[in-house]
């Protein structure tokens, strides 16, 4: 079995894998690191995204060798040690979450929007896909413009 090893929330980490084995199955699996949520497995509801190499990704569809000596992020690592990443904090402001199932996926895709444009138009965090049952779209949408003009 090939090992592979990345950098995991800030830590090195080696797991040994088939190289066609997906991040998502790697992290929660074999990391025991369960933010990243299981939902299509086809790169379509996107509640498993995280960040590569700072980069939205749906790990269910990336496999594990193409995380090797990457930085992979999952929203365990989001936040500055007890400082919350800046969507969050509006997050909880806002109150966003219902049921929670997609959230961790909803502020990873959020943060990666922010990191690409400060201040995101309507039409940008429209083009963000990721499925939510509950219909928490519109204190997402808040909670972003809040993250990306804090009071
Ligand atoms: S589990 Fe649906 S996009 Fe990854
Ligand atoms: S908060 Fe329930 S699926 Fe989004």
């Amino acid at each position: 079995m090939p090992s592979y090893s990345f950098v995991l929330n800030g830590k090195s980490v080696t797991v040994e894998a088939p190289a066609d084995m997906p991040l998502l199955w790697v992290l929660r699996d074999l990391l025991h690191v369960t933010g990243p949520k299981y939902g299509c497995g086809v790169g379509v509801c996107r509640a498993c995204t995280s960040h590569l190499d700072g980069a939205e990704i749906q790990p269910c569809v990336v496999p594990v060798a193409d995380c090797a000596d990457r930085a992979v992020t999952t929203i365990e690592g989001l936040a500055d040690g007890d400082t919350l990443h800046p969507v969050q904090q509006a997050w909880l402001d806002c109150d966003v979450s219902q049921c929670g199932f997609c959230q961790p996926g909803q502020i990873m895709a959020a943060a990666a929007l922010l990191d690409r444009t400060s201040s995101p138009t309507d039409d940008d965090i429209d083009r963000i896909e990721n499925v939510c049952r509950c219909g928490t779209y519109s204190r997402i949408r808040e909670a972003i413009k809040k993250a990306a003009a804090p009071d």
